[in-house]
């Protein structure tokens, strides 16, 4: 399954609370889209870019520099595995493992009905909460593999599930 069409007018919408020109509000522009996409659809940085009046490229620029911007659709679930060091050291390579396993998709990527992106990420800044897993904003600290993927199966994803 494919992410769904862009709405232009959802675009229109988020846009409208910004006003036309002002390159000051770039980054909070680029964070309103994302809050209403879930990533940055490409229809909608162009208008973003038409809108601020900024050069495209510019935009693409600023998207791709922060971590926290996704230019790909993600799943309705984001599943992501602290690979810090210290959270290496405490096991996360296996949770990482696990879900991979369960989810049947390689860190980066999302199911094909949309539901899970899996990632992985360095240090988040919470380590004494090693091996840890965020999954839709909450923090899931000394995690297993079995209680991952526990927490995943309820979630309604689990090996061979559809
Ligand atoms: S290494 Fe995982 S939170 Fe620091």
């Amino acid at each position: 399954m494919k992410a769904s069409p862009i709405d232009p007018k959802r675009i229109d919408l988020v846009l409208s609370r910004h006003p036309k020109g002002a390159q000051g509000s770039l980054v909070n522009v680029l964070h309103d889209l994302q809050a209403e996409f879930r990533y940055l659809p490409k229809e909608a940085l162009a208008k973003a870019a038409e809108h601020l009046d900024v050069p495209a490229a510019h935009l693409y620029g600023v998207a791709t520099f922060y971590e926290s911007f996704h230019l790909k659709p993600r799943g309705d679930h984001v599943c992501t595995v602290c690979m810090g060091t210290a959270c290496h050291v405490r096991g996360a390579p296996r949770l990482l493992e696990q879900a991979e396993r369960d989810l049947e998709i390689p860190s980066g990527q999302t199911t094909k009905d949309m539901q899970f992106t899996l990632e992985h990420v360095n240090c988040v800044g919470a380590c004494a909460l090693g091996p840890l897993v965020i999954i839709d904003g909450k923090y899931h600290g000394n995690m297993s593999p079995d209680r991952l993927s526990r927490v995943l199966g309820k979630m309604g994803k689990r090996k061979g599930s559809k």
